[in-house]
Formats: C-alpha cells, sequence, structure tokens
C-alpha cells in the first residue's frame, strides 16, 4: 500500500493515473501534480466518475524548479515519484528525488531544451548519486523505450544464447481524421522524427539522412505498413547490455500524408527550435507550431485502428540460429473506453504503471540508475499480459 507522486498531467500521465486507480492494493493513493492544475483536476474527475473512493488529489507544480518539487514530494510524502512531464524535466526532479531520498521513474530520456539530442549521458551521471543515496531510478519505462527493452531482456533470458541482430518495429494504423496532428506532444515527436537517423553496427553509429531508409512491413493485424530507420534512445543502452549484439535499428510507420506535412512545415522553417523575432518578441517556431496544432490530449475520443510494436530479434541457440518476433497490438478505441486516452498514451503509460508496481512491491529494486532491460523481465512480462498489453511470440526456426 503505498502514495506515489505523478507529475505531468497529459495523456500519459492520464493513463497512469487510470491504472493506478484500478490497483489501490498497490497505489493505495495518488497525487497528480503538473504545471496547469486543471488539467489534474479533469483527470481526477474521470477517475472519480469511474471509480468514487479511490484516493486521488490534485496539485500544481512548476518542475523545471527543483526547489517547489522538493517542497511538494515532503508535503506529499511518496513512496515514489513518477515522471511524465516533458523529458526537459528530467534532472530538475531527480534533483528534487535526490534531495528528499524517494525512488524515481520516467518514460523518456532528458533532453535540453535548446538543443534537439536526447541521450542517457546527462542520467547516468547520476549513477553513483542514487546508490550512494541508498535510492533508484528507472529510466525509459514507457513503451518505446521501455517495453521494447524488455522485450529484449526477456529473448536474451529465454530464448538465445546470443542476440545478433534487433530491430524495433513501432508501426501505427490508427486515424484520427485531422489533416496533420501528432500522437503525442507535438514539440517532441516533431524534434524526434526531424532528426537525423542513426543505427549502430558492429561496435560503431551509422548515421543517415531523416526518414532517408525504409521498407515496407507487414504488421500483424495492420497489414502493409512503410516503415522509416530512425534514431531512438533504446539503441544507446542495449548496444550496451544485450550479449553478443552486431547490429541494432529502430523503425517507425509513417503515411505519406504526414510526411509532407512534416516536409512543407520544416521546409518554410515552422520545425526550428531556434528563437525568431517576431513583432519584438522572441518566438520558437515550433512551439508556435505545437500551439496551433490538436492537443494529442484530443485525439482520443477520434482516433480509430491499431498499434502493433514488438521486435525482430536474431541470434543463436545451443549453436543453431534463432529468430523470435515479439509483439502487441494497442487498440486505439478499446484503450480510449477504458482510459479517456488513445492508443500511444496507453501503451507509453500502462508499462510506466507496471514498472512503478514492480518497484512499489520490491520486485525491482536497487540503489542506482537503471534502464528497463538491467532489470528481471519475467514479472514484468507477466503483468503486460494482465494490464492490458498481451504480448505475442513467434519463433520463425528453433534449434
Ligand atoms: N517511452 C515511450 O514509449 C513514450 C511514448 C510517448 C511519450 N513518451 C514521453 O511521455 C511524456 C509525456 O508525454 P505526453 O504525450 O503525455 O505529453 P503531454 O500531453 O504534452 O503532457 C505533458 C505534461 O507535462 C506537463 N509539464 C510540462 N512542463 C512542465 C513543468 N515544467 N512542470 C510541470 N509539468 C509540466 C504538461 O503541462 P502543461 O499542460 O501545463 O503544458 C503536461 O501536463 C513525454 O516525456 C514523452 O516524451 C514516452
Amino acid at each position: 500500500m503505498s502514495k506515489v507522486l505523478l507529475i505531468g498531467a497529459g495523456g500519459v500521465g492520464g493513463v497512469v493515473a487510470h491504472k493506478c486507480s484500478q490497483a489501490p492494493e498497490v497505489f493505495s493513493s495518488l497525487v497528480l501534480a503538473s504545471r496547469t492544475q486543471s488539467k489534474c483536476d479533469r483527470i481526477r474527475d474521470q477517475i472519480l466518475k469511474r471509480r468514487p473512493s479511490y484516493k486521488i488529489e490534485t496539485a500544481q507544480v512548476d518542475a523545471d524548479k527543483t526547489q517547489e518539487v522538493v517542497q511538494l514530494i515532503k508535503r506529499v510524502q511518496p513512496k515514489l515519484v513518477i515522471n511524465t512531464a516533458l523529458p526537459y524535466q528530467d534532472l530538475t526532479i531527480m534533483d528534487a528525488c535526490l534531495e528528499t531520498g524517494v525512488d524515481y521513474l520516467d518514460t523518456a530520456n532528458y533532453e535540453p531544451p535548446d538543443e534537439a539530442k536526447f541521450e542517457y549521458k546527462w542520467q547516468w551521471a547520476y549513477r553513483n548519486k542514487f546508490k550512494e543515496r541508498g535510492i533508484m531510478a528507472l529510466l525509459g519505462c514507457g513503451f518505446d523505450p521501455g517495453v521494447t527493452n524488455i522485450f529484449c531482456a526477456h529473448a536474451q533470458k529465454n530464448h538465445f544464447d546470443e542476440i545478433h541482430t534487433v530491430d524495433i518495429i513501432d508501426c501505427n494504423a490508427g486515424n484520427h481524421g485531422y489533416p496533420f496532428a501528432t500522437n503525442f506532444n507535438p514539440e517532441i515527436n516533431i524534434r524526434e522524427v526531424t532528426a537525423k537517423g542513426k543505427y549502430w553496427e558492429n561496435g560503431q553509429w551509422v548515421e543517415t539522412e531523416p526518414m532517408a531508409i525504409h521498407k515496407v512491413f507487414d504488421a500483424p493485424e495492420l497489414g502493409p505498413m512503410e516503415i522509416y530507420l530512425m534514431y531512438h534512445e533504446e539503441l544507446e543502452s542495449l548496444c550496451q547490455n544485450l550479449k553478443g549484439l552486431q547490429r541494432i535499428r529502430f523503425w517507425m510507420s509513417f503515411s505519406e500524408n504526414y510526411l509532407t506535412h512534416l516536409r512543407v512545415l520544416g521546409n518554410v522553417g515552422m520545425t526550428g527550435i531556434e528563437p525568431i523575432d517576431f513583432q519584438g518578441q522572441k518566438i520558437v517556431p515550433l512551439q508556435f507550431l505545437k500551439a496551433l496544432l490538436p492537443d494529442p490530449a484530443s485525439l482520443g475520443p477520434r482516433t480509430k485502428g491499431k498499434t502493433n510494436i514488438g521486435c525482430v530479434i536474431e541470434g543463436v541457440k545451443n549453436g543453431q540460429p534463432k529468430k523470435l518476433y515479439i509483439y502487441n497490438v494497442c487498440d486505439h478505441e478499446e484503450a480510449f473506453r477504458e482510459t479517456d486516452n488513445q492508443a500511444i498514451s496507453y501503451t507509453t503509460g500502462v508499462p510506466a504503471f507496471i514498472g512503478a508496481m514492480m518497484m512499489l512491491q520490491g520486485k525491482w529494486k536497487a540503489p542506482g540508475v537503471f534502464n528497463v532491460e538491467e532489470l528481471n523481465p519475467d514479472p514484468f512480462m507477466d503483468e503486460l499480459l494482465v494490464r492490458g498489453l498481451p504480448w505475442i511470440e513467434t519463433v520463425y526456426y528453433d534449434t
């Protein structure tokens, strides 16, 4: 029975809050805090409509300010802080956890606001500090990163002696009916997809132009999808943590319509992150674009279709080649019926909730800073099956 502080009241935070309220035996009460308290209140009201006796409070916090988070933690006295705000707040919230001696979990690695560059180096630099303080930080516990890392750890533990190649494939066949919108925070999403592609092979990073490499992938339950090679943060930790790895790549599906809009916006400078002068004030074009685009949280009631995210893994077992495809299919409309949010938020929020559960139940408990594949995948894989993200695995050829 634990009290938890959840920071960030967007789509992902909403799903985490709903799921916690479904497991009061673990998450006995929840404080949901964010920059805009009315967004927390809205989620609280949605939850209380479904479960009137659940103990949930809301609060206002600017998580860019470590001392505001410290004061909130001191008042709330949680066992764990779950960060579903933006990557920009990772370090300030980690600092607050260090000061107060509370465990930490997030779903996306730190990114400096003025540089579109996400790397674990900033958060890995906290390893000794968390270890010495006797507290745990769990990084990247969404779907990708998160479940995709755990699929790899499961494959390493239960299927392979050595993993040689991994292809992480994230397909979304959802349709929200808008000409252009992003499924999660537009600023973070567009920074990610306009960056150069990068994959890891034989100990080296290979860089490509954005969206330069693509192919068709026949995704179960979705059909043929055009997928594009991108850089994604889990590659950085997995290339260090998988035994015998020779190559790891990440692919994401995009429609031609999405890419055409993005190309035009990029060509006219709307995806830039350098401030420009506009009528006497400085504005960041991408932040202005975010203000124009539909709020991802508003896509929930309109989105139909499914996501399919998984890993194709090849390696050897008992000296024989072996290939495994492991994936989850999530339905946007079912996710919305359960949590008032579409599948992109659902597939991120459910793993964050399960990771928090692992930590609170002591199944994942060690001082230091960890990526999820460093922990025992078995109890997490079991929970995925019963908490809304069942996985399917197919062995293509075996020993
Ligand atoms: N691992 C994965 O699979 C995965 C997939 C998708 C997303 N993610 C990550 O999940 C996180 C949440 O995504 P989302 O789609 O829910 O984003 P979102 O809808 O934009 O929500 C972000 C929330 O954080 C709040 N916030 C922003 N700055 C804050 C601050 N300084 N102090 C307090 N609260 C602040 C926002 O408040 P306001 O409303 O006031 O702006 C909003 O409530 C992001 O870090 C994203 O990168 C991970």
